[in-house]
């Protein structure tokens, strides 16, 4: 199919597709191609290219939650759901209808501090049974009891998960009903934090957010954009609720460990390096990291382990994947060998190749009639340090080639001089809009040939390339 392009959509009907493509679990651009499949399906004889348009004669995410109530592979499944005390609070009782017509049966705790924000009694009479709040209520303990409530449930959500119930989570402390839950919990947790960017950015709360990941909790969100106080913008908004039920159905497709990559760690770096100047300034490129996490997306979605490594990027994590942030060469060639052993790893991220000599501690200032000279070094070289790997190598290393000439030539030099088994080329020239954009195209160079891609989504890139990284793992060709 032709790529798309649609401009001029109003803002009510993006935030409807992308509601929409989250619960559906992929892409808007995906989503719109779904639509315009199925509409061609019911219509067959007037042909896809006359489709009125991705709107026309689209369900409302209200029909498309009223059919999935209907069909979901999900229904009759217990949800815990912990509410804890952040403003974001009030979207957990959206959360909770959305559980609820797609079949699955809701209990809910309240920490103290979410009865500031919203009731025992309103989350009750949505859940249709009484919200859980005092761990020392005889009532709980003889009706079902903090241990039963931990068990008696197919996954733990935490919404929105506060600074302060990740950070005892990480520490084990269990003084609370939610907290004590959430440490005799032997089911999936998934967490949808939410809180202000400064909390979010504080140095305890990535020590706590990293410990988390490392001990296997899912994670949705949170998202860039406006706070609750007012004028401030930037990340820790909780994820909406539809992308939480899509982010916990994935959880679940993965627990049901079916995917051609079930029982494989597969790590994945995404995302540019930032190589500090001084505390004010860095070099960088223009990776936006698109292609890197829908390829932790798609090997999330086939079943595998995934350790996905990222640079600074304006992206949420992708749902169901362990993500771990950083900011230069040096720390993702740490994070990788962190993450060893693996069975297959895909170098995605466009790692610096250079970095200043020095990190100025303080601002390099202006001097009037003199410009700084820059003092560059090499930085390590992540793919060809883990294909060189005397231990721990894994058994399939997928680099990328970005270039902006010679595309294969360069990619095959590439194979032969970094010791990895492929090489996915791109053409990054600013023509091709492949930096930033959403579509790509690919030639897969290999010790056995070059095969070009169409041009397609960077979702279905990913996805072809995750189908071929299975087939190799499984002893295909
Ligand atoms: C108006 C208001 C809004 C708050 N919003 C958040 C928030 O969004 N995220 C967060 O982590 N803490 C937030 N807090 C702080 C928490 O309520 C506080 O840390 C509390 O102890 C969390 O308890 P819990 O983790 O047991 O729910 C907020 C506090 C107030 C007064």
């Amino acid at each position: 199919m032709p790529s798309l392009t649609i401009r001029n959509i109003d803002e009510a009907l993006k935030r409807q597709l992308r509601l929409r493509a989250a619960h559906h679990g992929h892409s808007v651009e995906e989503e719109i191609r779904q639509m315009l499949r199925s509409m061609a399906a019911a219509n067959p004889a007037d042909g896809p290219s006359h489709s009125a348009g991705p709107t026309a004669r689209s369900p409302s995410p209200a029909a498309t939650s009223r059919s999935a109530t209907a069909t979901s592979p999900s229904s009759g499944k217990q949800v815990l759901l912990i509410i804890g005390g952040g403003i974001a609070a009030y979207k957990s009782l959206d959360l909770i209808r959305r559980l609820r017509e797609r079949g699955f049966a809701v209990r809910c705790i309240l920490t103290a501090a979410a009865q500031h924000f919203v009731t025992p009694f309103s989350v009750g009479a949505l859940c249709g049974q009484r919200a859980f709040t005092d761990l020392f209520d005889p009532m709980s303990e003889f009706d079902v009891g903090h241990i039963r409530l931990a068990r008696d449930s197919d996954i733990v959500i935490v919404a929105p998960a506060t600074a302060d119930l990740m950070a005892k989570m990480a520490h084990g402390l269990a003084d609370d009903l939610a907290s004590a839950v959430l440490l005799a919990t032997d089911k999936p947790i998934l967490l949808a934090p939410a809180m202000n960017r400064f909390m979010w950015e504080h140095r305890a709360t990535r020590h706590n957010f990293a410990q988390l990941m490392a001990d296997g909790v899912s994670v949705v969100g949170p998202n860039e954009g406006e706070m609750a106080e007012s004028g401030e913008h930037g990340i820790g908004r909780m994820a909406e609720p539809l992308e939480i039920v899509a982010a916990m159905e994935s959880a679940f497709a993965r627990n049901a460990a079916t995917g051609p990559l079930a029982g494989k760690r597969i790590i994945v770096t995404s995302g540019p390096t930032h190589e500090p100047i001084d505390p004010v300034r860095f070099i960088a490129n223009r990776s936006s990291g698109k292609q890197g996490h829908a390829i932790a997306e798609a090997a999330a979605a086939a079943g595998a382990d995934v350790i996905l490594v990222s640079g600074p990027v304006h992206l949420p994590d992708p749902p169901g994947v362990k993500t771990t942030k950083i900011e230069t060469a040096r720390e993702m060639l740490t994070a990788v060998e962190a993450a060893l052993p693996a069975d297959a790893a895909i170098f995605a991220a466009a790692v610096g190749d250079w970095r200043t000599a020095d990190t100025a501690r303080q601002k390099i200032k202006k001097i009037a009639g003199g410009t700084p000279q820059l003092a560059l070094v090499e930085n390590p070289d992540v793919l060809a340090s883990v294909a060189r790997a005397k231990s721990k190598r894994p058994k399939l290393v997928v680099g990328f080639a970005a270039e902006t000439e010679h595309v294969v030539e360069n990619a095959q030099k590439k194979l032969a001089s970094k010791g990895c088994d492929w090489i996915m080329a791109n053409d990054v020239s600013s023509e091709s809009g492949v930096m930033g954009g959403d579509q790509n195209a690919v030639h897969l160079v290999s010790h056995s040939g070059v095969e070009s891609w169409p041009p397609q989504s960077k979702d279905e890139v990913a996805r072809h390339l995750i189908a071929r990284i299975a087939a190799a793992l499984a002893g295909e060709k």
